[in-house]
């Protein structure tokens, strides 16, 4: 009853926001001149019950406005609002409170004579939620962009009611201009009429600080430097949310991770899920560098002393999901880590020499290959990929699909099902960590020293037990 009540207030807001077409035909119209709103996009920031954020840009410096059609302005606030000029066009965001939660909300963002709508649908409170993430779309064209699109509009078929999208970082591949409009173009009709919970890619702001974090709008920790990527929180139904960047020197930093741990721990939300972009636990090409062997050490200890029972990432372009693991070891109360596939159309093999190295094969549930080559299972799995995930109070349902290339079927390659007892998360502490058994050494070594003795110290050692292995791959099957 609650999902078809869902779907029809999604139904209500489809058929105002196509009677707005004309409206929206001359916005534009109007962008010829350069005040019509790209890139925009509605995410996650504070409560997410009552309010949204909201991120676009334009050509020329116009007026910053955000208007919930059919509300008087009296019945919610916009805040923060920021004007400001950003690698040659200008960017506009602001911050809508007040809002009723369970509510589907059209919306328009303009400078008060061009506009351009979307909507949104704020949580209800309730322990049934739905959510789609993707990961990887890291395209340079157009077709490119639009094969990502393709499978995110294929999601949306599996969980109409899908209450948010992820996306695990890399939304493109230089992070220029030109990209970003792309993305917009392929991806700006569905970005509008969602709520994105977007994570920071390695190739999304490749040598310009702060790229990602003026593409969307983003309630982040003031606790983390946002230079290379973004870190924030959420609830949202019964669970709680971290996202993380993974783009730092030692891909997370040890800020990042005492913010995370604290964060974690002053929730007693049922379900605890991260999403970050970079892998510690993977078969793909980037397995082999330090990252994968860090994230190992690091921010497993923090996920497992906070009881995280999801987490997923991207990076390394093949779907790879995990038994329940803590400490690096099996454990059925652990987290379970999804590597999401890649929903665009850059996709990697097996690199058969991280086999017993770097990747113990015991902990692999389910991994799919989404190309011709070593590892690749079945044609069905040659194409995009994403995972639909529900969570009906206890239960969490996740499932994963890959839109094949040639036949344009959508196909189940993983269902995955766990169940917890409610009410077993405590909130442990609440502000700065004080009580944690976790160590977090003051930054007094610089991050690229610390690097380098990791690198040299743990990860060198390693990876050079691994090199006649790496050796045999490049030489039988041409894969380094
Ligand atoms: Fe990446």
């Amino acid at each position: 009853m609650k999902n078809f009540k869902k779907i029809i207030s999604i139904l209500l807001c489809v058929i105002m926001l196509a009677a707005s077409v004309t409206s929206f035909a001359s916005a534009e119209d109007a962008g010829k001149t350069g005040t019509a709103p790209t890139r925009l996009s509605v995410t996650v920031n504070g409560d997410t019950s009552t309010s949204r954020g909201f991120c676009w840009y334009t050509a020329e410096q116009t007026e910053t406005k955000v208007e919930i059609i059919g509300l008087p302005a009296s019945a919610y606030t916009v805040e923060d609002v920021i004007c400001q000029e950003w690698e040659g066009n200008w960017m506009h965001k602001a911050v809508v409170t007040g809002l009723t939660p369970g509510m589907s909300y059209l919306y328009r963002v303009g400078d008060g004579q061009t506009w351009k709508e979307g909507m949104f649908r704020t949580d209800d409170g309730n322990d049934k939620i739905g959510f789609i993430n993707i990961a990887d779309v890291q395209a340079s064209n157009l077709d490119s962009f639009q094969k990502g699109a393709n499978t995110l509009a294929a999601a949306f078929k599996k969980l109409p009611a899908a209450d948010f999208v992820s996306n695990c970082g890399d939304f493109t591949n230089d992070s220029t201009n030109e990209e970003w409009d792309l993305y917009d173009q392929a991806f700006g009709d569905m970005n509008r009429g969602c709520t994105l919970v977007p994570a920071s890619g390695n190739h999304d702001g490749l040598g310009v600080d702060y790229w990602f974090t003026n593409m969307f709008n983003l309630d982040t920790t003031e606790s983390v430097e946002t230079k290379t990527g973004v870190n924030y929180s959420f609830d949202y139904g019964n669970a709680h949310f971290a996202v993380i960047n993974t783009n730092d020197l030692l891909s997370v930093s040890n800020s990042q991770l005492k913010w995370l741990e604290n964060d974690m721990n002053s929730t007693d939300k049922d379900w605890k899920i991260v999403f970050f972009h970079k892998s510690p636990y993977t078969l793909g090409k980037d397995g082999k560098w330090p990252d994968a062997l860090y994230l190992q050490k690091s921010l497993t200890k923090v996920l497992d002393a906070c009881n995280v029972d999801f987490a997923f990432s991207g990076h390394d372009h093949q779907y790879l999901r995990t038994k329940p693991l803590t400490g690096n070891k099996l454990n059925e109360n652990g987290t379970t880590y999804v590597l999401s596939g890649t929903a665009g159309s850059k996709r990697y093999e097996v690199r058969p020499f991280l086999q017993g190295h770097f990747m113990n094969m015991d902990f692999i549930d389910r991994l799919v290959i989404q190309r011709e080559g070593y590892g690749n299972e079945s044609p069905d799995h040659i194409g995009g990929c994403f995972e639909t995930v529900e969570i009906n109070g206890t239960t969490l349902t996740l499932k994963t699909y890959i839109l094949n290339d040639e036949t344009g079927d959508t196909n189940l390659v993983d269902e995955y099902v766990v169940t917890k007892a409610a009410g077993e998360n405590k909130i442990t502490f609440t502000g700065d960590n004080t009580t944690s058994e976790l160590e977090y050494k003051a930054n007094i070594v610089p991050s690229f020293l610390r690097l380098a003795v990791y690198a040299f110290g743990e990860w060198l050692p390693k990876f050079i037990i691994m090199v006649p292995a790496l050796l045999d791959s490049v030489i039988n099957h041409d894969i380094f």
